[in-house]
């Protein structure tokens, strides 16, 4: 399987620059536009942030972009289907058992590798001196400020990197001190690590596939909390502004309050929310009507702190159906699922869903 600590160390990185940018404008006036509702507000921040942060991607790897320095004839393709996979990030220890001379592209379903050759003796690798690094050059971008700007929505199996450059966009114009950088990576629809940053708070919450979550390091766990009558709830009110949404949302938690739970909060960031329940502060979250940005990254960081995602139906968690509860069991899930309920909410990968702008001002 691949190892991609390299891409989340180097999320880490720019996030932790881009939140300079964050908190320097923070304090200052911002120039404020409406995006789908008169509660969906975009700043000049936002998108400043979000071209910061993709075009630092971009530039990360640019040696590992061969296909301009190898000779096209020494380009093979290999299909991992029926043979193994031999070809790394320089981040991997798994060595090449690629004969020294071969280099090539290399097929997983739909996502391709390309080749990258790298000469430079390993002590990783003790059967070659040759590592193979590969790279491909075709990561793929879902930003939030890019799609409401035009960008069509879809998740493919592409390397993706999923990114919201101000989580919290309300907060942030009024100082509300809850803002996050929020990325995500997937590979093959999965996901493969998130991480969000709280700015103000200077809390960095990540994770990474099978390798536990953490708060500035420390790892994190849910609370473990079966009983729903003892669960601190986080939910937000989200931008939409019509009587069905609206109504929805004040009986779902007029719901969750007589069942009853100790508490209902909300920050104002889906991704710092769920981040609470992966720390055990909350024990649940759910959203109806947010975007896959604001909680593709800490979806991971709830399961990998041992707790549930799923969608607010009780199927799988789906990042595009615009539905999340995270939890701290199944059961405190389950049980939220049965008590409250949708309002309609088209897809974020369906055409002209309108999650974007649409020139409301
Ligand atoms: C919003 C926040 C908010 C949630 C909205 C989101 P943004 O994200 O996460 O908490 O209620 O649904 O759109 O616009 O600030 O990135």
């Amino acid at each position: 399987m691949a190892d991609w600590t390299d891409c989340l160390n180097f999320g880490i990185s720019i996030a932790k620059q881009a939140s300079e940018v964050v908190l320097s404008a923070f304090q200052q006036h911002k120039e404020v536009k409406l995006k789908s509702s008169p509660a969906d507000l975009v700043t000049e921040t936002d998108q400043r942030v979000e071209k910061i942060l993709i075009s630092a991607i971009r530039n990360r790897y640019p040696q590992h972009r061969f296909h301009s320095v190898l000779p096209r004839s020494t380009v093979g393709t290999l299909s991992t289907g029926s043979t193994t996979f031999h070809c790394r990030n320089p981040q991997h220890r798994l060595h090449s058992v690629l004969p020294r001379s071969t280099v090539g592209t290399l097929s997983t379903g739909s996502t391709l590798f390309y080749h990258v050759l790298l000469l430079e003796p390993s002590a990783q690798a003790p059967l070659c001196s040759t590592m193979f690094y590969c790279w491909n050059p075709q990561h793929r971008f879902i930003g939030e400020e890019s799609v409401a700007a035009g960008e069509h929505l879809e998740l493919t199996d592409s390397p993706t990197w999923i990114i919201d450059p101000i989580d919290g966009t309300v907060n942030f114009v009024h100082r509300f001190p809850f803002v996050a950088i929020s990325i995500a990576f997937t590979v093959n629809r999965q996901t493969q690590f998130g991480i969000v940053y709280s700015c103000v708070e200077d809390k960095l919450f990540y994770a990474q596939r099978g390798g536990g979550a953490f708060l500035n390091g420390e790892p994190l766990h849910a609370s473990g909390q079966q009983d729903i009558s003892r669960c601190v709830v986080v939910t937000e009110i989200g931008a939409e502004r019509d009587d069905v949404a609206l109504s929805t949302m004040t009986s779902n938690i007029r719901r969750l309050l007589q069942l009853p739970v100790h508490g209902v909060r909300a920050l104002g960031t889906a991704a710092v929310d769920m981040c609470q329940v992966a720390t055990g502060g909350a024990d649940a979250y759910y959203h109806i009507g947010m975007h896959c940005w604001d909680i593709a990254a800490s979806a991971i960081i709830v399961q990998e702190a041992g707790g549930v995602v799923m969608d607010t139906d009780g199927s799988e968690f789906d990042m595009m159906s615009r539905r999340v509860i995270a939890a701290s069991s199944a059961a405190v899930a389950d049980r939220i699922a049965q008590v409250i309920q949708a309002f309609p909410c088209c897809r974020d990968d369906e055409d002209n869903c309108g999650c974007g702008a649409t020139g409301v001002n």
